[in-house]
């Protein structure tokens, strides 16, 4: 196995410097002459945010972008909808597609020299109602009559335009849900049509997409996947099973939603390996490192320095897995988090409300600087346009 891009060489940025920046909480800047993620992060590497598209990027001006969409363009060289490719947004009706959100990522990522990760196809939560309402009637065909119709409507209109797709989402629960680790046969509307054989169906979601987009690489996608353990072994029985009945699964995404009230698994960059072995690409899809703060809403020095290390642990199992083709953070700063409305807990991501980056964002550029010796760095977003 090739460890290419393990650390090697002395760090462009010494921890010194990049400690003293952190110090002084300089405010991101969308300067062509500072680093950047996706500048300093090895050509075959994609570093993303997860962006809401309908709430920050239908006022685009690529002459005149506010602060958020500054850095957005210049810090990250992927792009993945945070929730404008989901059903619920995409197709709210039977026959309506609204594919405003989309389209304006899809417009941004391109007018700054961006990457597209498609998200997602198949997944039990955030369907609109019709399909929630449609799920316990639905024969089998029924279903994949809809669900082929609507993978070949969104894959084939941006078709050569996503490099990744997270085709299904989530589609195994967790050992703590009633019932244990399996498919999500009840709560997926599709799954729990074709319940006889679940299988089959997931088999057939990739083949329509990679029918509507044949560059595509295709990935299963979960939470509390980042290490071996009985979710991921089960997802590791499903991708042997759909490899073996030819279906075109490409790539195995650990979201990487960590928390510091749980312990890092040392194990992800083993399982990594493990689908790397499978010829599969891997990615990490959707990292961040939430925390419970103290009453006034404030992490402790302690929580701040435990987060840089979660997330460098994260791109370093990516770094040292050469199929892993991408590394995404979901949300760049506090601000725009979904952590505070779903957990009691927050300082999730890698800048404050403020756009000041918190010495994870320093760690991870300081990782990705010492990634690149004697390669050739991208070339940062916008400058090439
Ligand atoms: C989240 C979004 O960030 C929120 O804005 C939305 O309200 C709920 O979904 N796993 C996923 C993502 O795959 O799609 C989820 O995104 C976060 C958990």
């Amino acid at each position: 196995m090739s460890h290419s891009r393990t650390k090697i060489g002395v760090a462009a940025v010494s921890a010194a410097s990049v400690a003293a920046v952190a110090l002084a909480g300089v405010a991101a800047q969308a300067d062509p002459k500072e680093p950047t993620l996706g500048g300093e992060a090895p050509i075959d590497l994609k570093i993303g945010s997860a962006v809401w598209g309908q709430n920050e990027l239908l006022d685009y001006d690529p002459d005149d972008p506010n602060e958020f969409q500054s850095i957005l363009g210049s810090e990250f060289n992927s792009l993945t909808p945070e929730n404008d490719m989901k059903w619920s947004e995409l197709h709210p009706e039977p026959d309506v597609y609204d594919f405003s959100g989309a389209d304006a990522i899809m417009e941004f990522a391109e007018a700054n020299g961006q990457e597209v990760r498609g998200h997602t196809l198949l997944w039990h939560s955030q369907n609109p109602d019709w399909v929630n309402e449609a799920g316990g009637a639905w024969t089998c065909q029924e279903a994949r009559d809809v669900l082929e119709d609507h993978v070949a409507t969104v894959v084939g209109r941006y078709a050569g335009e996503i490099y990744e797709w997270d085709v299904a989402n989530e589609l195994i629960q967790d050992d703590w849900d009633e019932g244990g680790v399996k498919l999500r046969t009840e709560a997926n509307p599709f799954l729990k049509a074709c319940s006889e054989d679940p299988v089959a169906l997931i088999g057939d979601v990739f083949r329509w997409a990679h029918e509507a987009d044949p560059e595509a690489v295709l990935f299963l996608n979960d939470y509390n996947a980042e290490g071996i353990n009985a979710k991921t072994d089960a997802y590791y029985d499903l991708a042997q099973e759909l490899l073996a009945d030819g279906a075109p699964l490409h790539g195995f995404g650990a979201q990487g939603h960590l928390s510091l009230m749980y312990g890092f698994d040392d194990s992800m960059q083993a399982n990594f390996e493990r689908f790397a072995d499978l010829g599969l690409k891997v990615a990490v899809t959707e990292a961040d490192v939430r925390m419970p703060l103290d009453e006034n809403g404030d992490p402790t020095e302690e929580q701040i320095a435990l987060q840089a290390e979660r997330y460098d642990g994260m791109l370093q199992a990516c770094l040292n897995v050469p199929a892993c083709t991408s590394f995404t953070v979901w949300g760049f700063d506090d601000a725009r988090s979904w952590v505070p409305g779903v957990f009691d807990e927050g300082y999730a991501t890698i800048m404050t409300e403020e756009f000041e980056k918190k010495p994870a964002y320093f760690t991870l550029l300081e990782s990705l600087t010492d990634a690149t010796p004697g390669r050739s760095p991208r070339t940062p977003p916008g400058l090439n346009k």
